[in-house]
């Protein structure tokens, strides 16, 4: 087994780095505190190649590998985990789904602009009363003939507001239940689709999320992705690579406040010593490190899996699951070892503590990956 990153992968998160360490920290606290959307991050994050990272070349990406995928989401997030999620969910949910179940139209039309990154895309699953329970999608697409027309409500979608480009799952036909379910591409600005508020969210607050409504919406029958029906399976083979990028979002945030905790443990004096030396902030920094690095593991293994051409979604929803609650375990102790500086922003930690959550909570909940992962036990795959 080999545990060496090749020179591509080095570079790759050198460059993730340094961008992040040099532009991003500069004005991640008041992009945070005005809940403002990182555009001219995104720019040139698409410059660095970061926004369409996983497309093939042919397609304008930047064909990397998904193990570099984790190195460079890990990096960025380390700083600031909004960028992190808008890169994630541009190039797990929306790019992936269009290159890997799209038709060669779909990808010269839909999937270039994005991964150039000049087009973000967003990825319209959720429902107010289709969360965790995918399957009861309330947004119907009805078959016009040559057309399809859809109207419904979507809810916490990331970016919605400054995507252009929509992966939309509807019901075409209810009564084959999951099986009536498709997926399209829609252009954000067709006529019939509205904005909701702008979520006032506790943690990534410069992500933008936003309801979408849509009302008689014209949706040409070449925007489908996939054969009729197919809808359901495409979330759900679109989510495990998603779940990828979601963990290496919560390995950076783990790994970020770790980072902090460690350096101001070794500065910080208490009791006539610098505050590391005392075993109860040492032992606390062990169980971090010890915790992110199986974190990191998981989301190199779910990684190296998909890169092989193996299945990869079990190792996904674990990584997921371990990564989003060290998450949450890491930030915690992080501003507990900061003590009433860890509680104020400019230390950085507690906005790493309230973005954490959110990993427990998008892409699956920490309890829908132990559905997942106990199905897969039950079967006998695990
Ligand atoms: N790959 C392929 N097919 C799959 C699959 C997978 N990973 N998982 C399920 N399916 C198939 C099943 O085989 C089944 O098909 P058949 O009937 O033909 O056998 C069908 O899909 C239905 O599967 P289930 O019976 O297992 O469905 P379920 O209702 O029990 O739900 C679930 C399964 C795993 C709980 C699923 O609903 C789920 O993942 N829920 C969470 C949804 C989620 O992650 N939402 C996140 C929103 S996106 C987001 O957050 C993006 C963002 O902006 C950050």
């Amino acid at each position: 087994m080999n545990f060496e990153f090749s020179e591509e992968q080095q570079m790759i998160r050198q460059s993730a780095r340094d961008y992040a360490q040099r532009e991003l920290i500069k004005d991640v606290i008041e992009r945070d505190d005005k809940a403002i959307f990182p555009t001219e991050h995104v720019k040139n994050l698409a410059e660095l190649g970061f926004m369409g990272m996983l497309v093939s070349e042919k397609y304008d990406g930047g064909g990397m590998d998904t193990v570099s995928y984790v190195l460079a989401m890990e990096e960025i997030s380390k700083v600031d985990s909004s960028l992190g999620v808008i890169i994630s969910v541009n190039n797990s949910l929306v790019c992936y789904g269009i290159e890997e179940y799209g038709n060669e139209e779909q990808k010269q039309k839909w999937l270039k602009p994005l991964a150039r990154g000049e087009k973000i895309g967003a990825f319209l699953l959720s429902e107010p009363e289709a969360g965790s329970d995918a399957t009861s999608q309330r947004t119907t697409a009805i078959d016009m003939g040559d057309h399809y027309l859809v109207n419904g409500v979507k809810n916490w979608i990331t970016s919605a507001n400054s995507a252009s480009t929509y992966i939309v799952i509807a019901q075409t036909d209810k009564e084959k239940g999951h099986k009536g379910i498709n997926a399209f591409i829609i252009d954000k600005n067709s006529p019939g689709i509205t904005l909701g508020v702008h979520e006032n969210k506790m943690g990534m607050r410069s992500s933008d999320t936003h309801s979408v409504n849509f009302t008689d919406v014209k949706v040409p029958k070449e925007n489908r992705l996939g054969e009729d029906g197919f809808g359901f399976k495409f979330a759900m083979k679109t989510l495990e690579g998603g779940r990828i990028g979601i963990a290496s979002q919560a390995l950076g945030i783990a790994s970020g406040a770790f980072e902090l905790a460690a350096k101001y443990a070794k500065e910080r004096k208490a009791f006539g010593t610098e505050i590391i030396n005392h075993q109860s902030i040492a032992f606390k920094l062990a169980d971090m490190a010890t915790e992110i690095e199986a974190a990191r593991f998981l989301c190199l293994k779910a990684a190296w899996l998909k890169d092989q051409g193996l299945p990869y979604g079990n190792a996904s929803a674990m990584a997921k699951l371990h990564a989003a609650e060290t998450a949450m375990k890491v930030t915690t102790e992080a501003v507990q070892i900061h003590g009433g500086y860890g509680y104020v922003k400019e230390y950085h930690v507690e906005r790493l503590m309230r973005d954490a959550k959110l990993t427990q909570i998008y892409e699956g909940t920490s309890e829908i990956q132990k559905i997942i992962i106990s199905r897969a036990i039950y079967k006998g795959e695990i």
